[in-house]
């Protein structure tokens, strides 16, 4: 299965600081925020994975993460040339796919907890798609979902005012090889984007959309906002300090995957020593 990431939008919520370096580089407490999903997929065991951009921070991204090969994975690139929506990222990904599975993880979303390796790995090999569902406070700011009374998905709303559950769609999708073609059919929406959430509700019309709620001890965290990136950077640094060990730490990522060795997994921690970073990453060998 292969992976994409999206990272490109303008990141208008967070201006002024977003105004000249992408959203997805600011930091989250010790590190880019782009390494939490690159390690989130990395635990669900894909290694090949496309960084979608915006064509001016593409040179950023390229400079911070390389070809991937230091972490025994494959990064590749793209461009998207405007916010044009989330499905527009199968378009460009087309070739990139080809026939193969594909997850989509979204460059601001932050997903932590005990299980949840497995659970993406479950993931893998969807027969049509797999998405999932968490309960927040404001599901008027995602995609939607409303059960029936057996937990089957009846149906999924983009940002309704009047959401009919507190269960939202968060930003990480399993896709079988026909979504370029689903994404390919749909028309944009009212905000001028395609929806992930009509990708979605065609393969729920198909009878092919697997939502799976998460478990609430695992945290699904999103950035987009003052509010949320500080959270997201307070609650990377409780975990860290209290337990001594990293959260979405791409080289660690590697090292528990078996993707490196350990004599590699050492070999990149030792530089980041001086930050603490390189010494958070050692401490999860002993
Ligand atoms: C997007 C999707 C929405 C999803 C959310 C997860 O929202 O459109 O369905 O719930 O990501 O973070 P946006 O980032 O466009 O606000």
């Amino acid at each position: 299965m292969k992976g994409i990431i999206l990272a490109g939008g303008s990141g208008s919520r967070l201006h002024p600081i977003t105004l000249a370096v992408s959203k997805q580089l600011m930091p989250v407490y010790n590190k880019p925020m782009i390494y939490y999903p690159i390690s989130t997929l990395m635990y669900a065991g894909i290694r090949e994975i496309l960084i979608i951009t915006t064509p001016t921070d593409a040179p950023l991204f390229k400079q911070l993460l390389g070809d991937g090969t230091a972490l025994g994975c494959q990064f590749s690139y793209a461009v998207q040339e405007a916010p044009n929506g989330l499905a527009e990222a199968f378009i460009i990904g087309e070739s990139f796919i080809g026939n193969s599975d594909v997850a989509l993880i979204l460059g601001d979303n932050i997903f932590y907890g005990s299980g949840l390796s497995a659970l993406l790995q479950n993931a893998k090999n969807p027969k049509g798609g797999t998405i999932f569902a968490y309960p927040v406070q404001d599901p008027q700011s995602y995609g939607v979902v409303t059960f029936d009374h057996q937990q089957k998905a009846l149906s999924i709303e983009e940002k309704p005012l009047n959401p009919s559950s507190n269960f939202a769609v968060p930003g990480i999708y399993f896709y079988d090889a026909s979504v370029v073609n689903i994404a390919k059919s749909i028309q944009p929406s009212q905000r001028g984007e395609l929806e992930i959430t009509d990708v979605n509700t065609a393969y729920l019309k198909q009878g092919k959309l697997n939502v799976q709620k998460l478990d609430t001890g695992i945290a699904w965290l999103d950035t987009g906002t003052f509010e949320s990136l500080r959270h997201a950077a307070q609650f990377v640094e409780v975990i860290e300090t209290r337990q001594g060990l990293s959260v979405g730490a791409i080289e660690l990522a590697a090292y528990e995957m078996g993707y490196i060795s350990k004599d590699a997994f050492i070999a990149l921690a030792k530089p980041l020593e001086k930050s603490g970073y390189g010494k958070n990453l050692l401490r999860n060998l002993q």
